[in-house]
């Protein structure tokens, strides 16, 4: 095993965004608010205040996906990370994409280090805020595990290549961030990571799955009304960055079931009839965007996978899937896969 040293410490400053420079936010934004029908990429809500209702709204009782993907580690990581090492057993090497606060995933790393004694694990997120504390959770917890974090976007970059000699990679995508890519866009990402495997590395995916639609619908449209702040938070965060004049109070939170295409879809509705001013930036002049009485903005898809719609999902990036495990209601299932 090397030394337990991180290839990167992050520094404790300001994230530093790849994905979402202002740049990035003001062509996304002038792009989707000019299309019909409206539309906003689902990576904008992830600003700092985004990112914090996101976390509250993984601890929602309707929110269940985080704790059926939590109830799986618990009751078979060691099951996961000794079928992923195969017979005769090879070192791991865990690397996880977007991996955010990675509090799920000290389970896993648990169980590997527990197999193997150390383990060295390679979060990639693009936001360093994301990293420094999936480091700091990680070493205080796990001394068995090497943290190197590693800034990319990973849906746009090729992973860092630092692969350690004579090991096996684990690579690790879950909580269904699979499911806010089209179905074109999460082959092109899971195309993208086989492209930086070896044939035998391992897959693990997370997928959130198909159910009864009102279970679906609560999900997304919580009492306390967290997703609806977390889904204006997007026009807030325009206001903020861009200086744009949106009152998020005239825009309603929706979330829909959309069978054919196996998705939950979020929107913001227009209240009324209004205009929103988004000034100048960069080369981009000064647009007036008009809203009528009952018209949305586009800001996600959330699609819901079936055990066969992810294994041809995985098929058709090069993965093998070898094994699903599920929660006790079936709500949302975790597979291992091989690249082949
Ligand atoms: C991050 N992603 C898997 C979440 C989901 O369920 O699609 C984002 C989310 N949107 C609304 N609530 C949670």
């Amino acid at each position: 095993m090397p030394p337990f040293s991180a290839v990167f410490d992050p520094p404790a400053t300001e994230p530093l965004l790849a994905a979402d420079s202002a740049e990035a936010v003001a062509s996304e934004a002038r792009a989707g608010l000019t299309s019909t029908p409206k539309r906003l990429a689902s990576w904008l809500f992830y600003d700092k205040a985004g990112s914090h209702l996101f976390e509250q709204i993984t601890t929602l009782p309707e929110y269940y996906l985080t704790r059926a993907e939590r109830s799986i580690f618990t009751a078979h990581a060691d099951e996961i990370v000794q079928a992923a090492a195969g017979r005769p057993r090879q070192t791991l090497t865990l690397i996880e994409l977007g991996a955010g606060t990675a509090t799920k995933t000290g389970i896993l790393l648990s169980a590997a280090v527990q197999l193997q004694g150390t383990v060295v694990y390679q979060p990639v997120d693009v936001s360093v805020t994301a990293l420094e504390r999936a480091r700091r959770n990680i070493l205080s917890n796990l001394p068995g595990v090497a943290v190197r974090c590693q800034v990319a976007d990973y849906t746009r970059e090729p992973l860092p290549e630092n692969r350690l000699p004579n090991t096996r990679t684990l690579a690790l995508y879950i909580g269904s961030s699979i499911g806010n890519f089209t179905p074109a866009e999460a082959r092109g990402v899971l195309r993208n990571l086989r492209a930086q495997l070896l044939p035998d590395d391992q897959l693990l995916l997370g997928t959130d799955l198909v159910k009864d639609v009102p279970t679906l619908l609560a999900a997304y449209n919580d009492a306390a009304g967290v997703t609806a702040e977390f889904n204006r938070n997007v026009l807030e965060r325009l206001n903020r960055e861009l200086g744009a004049d949106f009152n998020s109070e005239a825009f309603l939170h929706k979330a829909i079931w959309n069978a054919e295409e196996s998705r939950i879809e979020m929107h913001l509705e227009s209240t009324c009839a209004q205009r929103v001013h988004l000034p100048a930036s960069g080369a981009g002049r000064a647009l007036t965007l008009r809203f009528a009485p009952g018209e949305t903005i586009h800001t996600e898809n959330s699609y819901k996978f079936t055990r066969s719609s992810v294994e041809s999902l995985l098929g058709d990036a090069g993965f093998r899937a070898s094994r699903t495990w599920n929660d006790s209601g079936n709500l949302f299932s975790v597979t291992l896969a091989t690249a082949v």
